[in-house]
């Protein structure tokens, strides 16, 4: 049996930050970060327009009590704060000491960090790497991983979490390069997993983005939390999805619908293009559905409304957003310093996930804690953004909480030993699993059964959701599980079975999307990111409160956890 003091599952921002953390807190202790790609290649890295914090450089006016205020508003008042207060307040710390680790943030002339606007922060707080920020962030945590010893097992797929009597003891895994299982113990478990994107058909993020952290946790019977607040980035590229940064937007780009109108003027006045997320992608469907989208050939009525960066210029556009100039250049052929690019809503970043207190504990329930199991980044729920976050907190949440995390694992991990684990029954019901998945005489292929599955989440549970739809998007998800039942993979070998991994990936994706679908339907309000179109109003006297969803093969169960209000009361939201 492999063991380490520590494991941390995922070596994104969030995995790798604590890591770092733990190392610096107590250098002797071991720690292994396992992935199932090379943490370099983490979703982290695609993250573009730039992490938030009051450093001032910009706007002197700023404060950590503004960007609080503008947090809870944007989260349609259901993050915690005491969460946003440790946020917003430890926000420059932690960006300074990325800066001091070698980020090379975007500048201003006199060699400060340069900050830009972002939508719905109400200062110019958003520090950047022109649109590569987490690119240039993630690049130098891993090269911090290799500087303290962390182990890096990548490429390993963890498929289970090995909990016994509320403690987390181990996971089971195997190596995707040649089908090796492992079970590895450790005093404290950290999943740091990030989003389930692909339960949806279109979305801005990478293949990996299967919510397997989220699954695995669910399966090991353990609450998710707020699971129905999915984010839409409204500025997805038209057909692939692929995002084009709220940095454009930030740096003055207009949305337009096909008669040229800046509609956001309807929508959000005060804050036009930099309203919240949740408020913009709305917008954008209904000028859609109201016959102002646009087609290919410009003619009205089509699917997408445009992002128009021409009157910016050559100049700004390539300083500024090269990264976005070049997807939409490669991708669809449209130069952007000339023409305006086709956008529309792309499924983005959960706002839900494994329920955290501020030191990064995973909850058993609304007042239990697991023993040496914690969880931080887009995998996690502690909540910070509540109902609806704000572009630019998620790399913040990830390094904050990451930090937070890895100090706190650091203190729970002295004096204690590693725990026993019955090693061979755990192999043995992996294997069993997994030779039961390569022998099974299905007849759907997996890509079918993925597809049918990430059209199902996205027509029943997109932008609008209601009662009739999301009850027949049930049905059709059970529908598709028992699909999943009878798939086939060609492939019966060990090395780099690929197909395999997909299999397992699959079934991530389908857990994480009934708990997705569950809460939506047992929230009869609206609320941020979560529009219901049979309940339009926000409901604080029901809904006030985080849904804990539990999933068992009986069903999913849910309860609600109170939302801890400690510095602003909740109020209409208006932009
Ligand atoms: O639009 C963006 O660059 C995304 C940023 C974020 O999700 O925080």
């Amino acid at each position: 049996m492999l063991e380490h003091d520590v494991i941390i599952v995922g070596g994104g921002l969030a995995g790798s930050r604590a890591a770092v953390e733990i190392a610096r807190t107590n250098p002797s202790l071991s720690i292994a970060v396992i992935a199932k790609t090379h943490p370099i290649r983490s979703h982290s890295v695609a993250a573009q327009g730039g992490i938030a914090a009051s450093l001032k450089n910009v706007d002197s006016a700023d404060s950590w009590q503004a960007h609080a205020f503008d947090t809870v508003k944007g989260s349609d008042y259901l993050a915690d704060q005491d969460a946003v207060e440790i946020l917003t307040k430890e926000a420059p710390d932690v960006v300074i000491d990325l800066e001091h680790m070698g980020v090379l943030f975007s500048r201003l002339d006199d060699g400060r960090i340069a900050q830009r606007a972002f939508g719905g922060h109400s200062h110019n707080r958003t520090c950047y790497a022109a649109d590569k920020t987490g690119h240039a962030i993630l690049h130098e945590l891993v090269n911090n991983l290799r500087r303290y010893g962390v182990h890096i097992y990548d490429e390993w797929y963890v498929m289970r979490l090995i909990l016994e009597e509320n403690q987390a003891k181990g996971v089971l895994m195997f190596r995707i390069l040649d089908g090796q299982m492992e079970v590895m113990r450790a005093k404290a478990v950290m999943f740091a997993t990030g989003g389930y994107g692909r339960a949806f058909n279109t979305t801005s993020n990478d293949y990996a983005s299967t919510g397997d952290g989220l699954a695995i946790t669910a399966l090991a019977g353990l609450p998710l939390e707020d699971m129905e607040f999915v984010q839409f980035h409204p500025t997805g590229l038209y057909p692939v999805g692929v995002l084009i940064s709220e940095a454009v937007r930030g740096e003055g780009a207009y949305l337009i619908n096909c008669e040229g109108d800046r509609f956001m003027a309807n929508y959000a006045p005060s804050r036009m293009e930099l309203a919240p997320r949740d408020i913009t992608s709305r917008a954008i469907t209904r000028e859609v559905r109201a016959g102002r989208g646009a087609h290919r050939d410009g003619s009205p009525g089509g699917p997408f409304v445009y992002l128009d960066l021409r009157h910016m210029g050559k100049e700004k556009i390539m300083s500024r957003v090269p990264f976005c100039w070049e997807e939409a250049h490669r991708l669809i052929g449209v130069d952007a310093v000339k023409e305006p690019m086709p956008i529309r809503p792309t499924i983005h970043y959960s706002m839900g996930g494994i329920p955290v207190n501020t030191d990064g504990q995973v909850r058993s329930s609304g007042d239990g804690l697991v023993e040496g199991f914690f969880a931080a980044g887009e995998s996690a729920c502690v909540s910070v953004h509540g109902a609806n976050r704000l572009g630019s907190n998620s790399l913040l949440e990830c390094v904050v909480f990451g930090r937070r995390t890895g100090a706190s694992i650091a203190r729970y991990v002295e004096n204690r030993k590693l725990p026993s684990i019955d090693e061979q029954r755990y192999i043995k019901e992996a294997k069993q699993q997994i030779q039961s998945l390569l022998e099974q005489p299905g007849e759907y292929r997996i890509n079918q059964v993925r597809q049918e599955f990430q059209d199902a989440m996205t027509d029943y549970c997109g932008v609008f959701r209601n009662e009739e739809l999301m009850k027949q998007g049930l049905e059709k998800v059970q529908q598709i599980q028992h699909k999943y039942s009878q798939i086939y993979l060609d492939d019966k070998g060990s090395c780099w079975n690929t197909e395999l991994i997909e299999a397992l990936e699959l079934r991530s994706l389908m857990v994480v999307g009934q708990m997705i679908m569950t809460s939506a339907l047992n929230r009869q309000e609206s609320r941020g990111a979560h529009c219901r179109e049979d309940y339009t109003e926000r409901d604080d006297e029901k809904y006030l409160q985080h849904t804990m969803a539990y999933y068992s093969a009986a069903g999913i169960d849910i309860q609600y956890r109170p939302v801890t209000i400690t510095m602003f009361e909740p109020k209409e939201r208006k932009y």
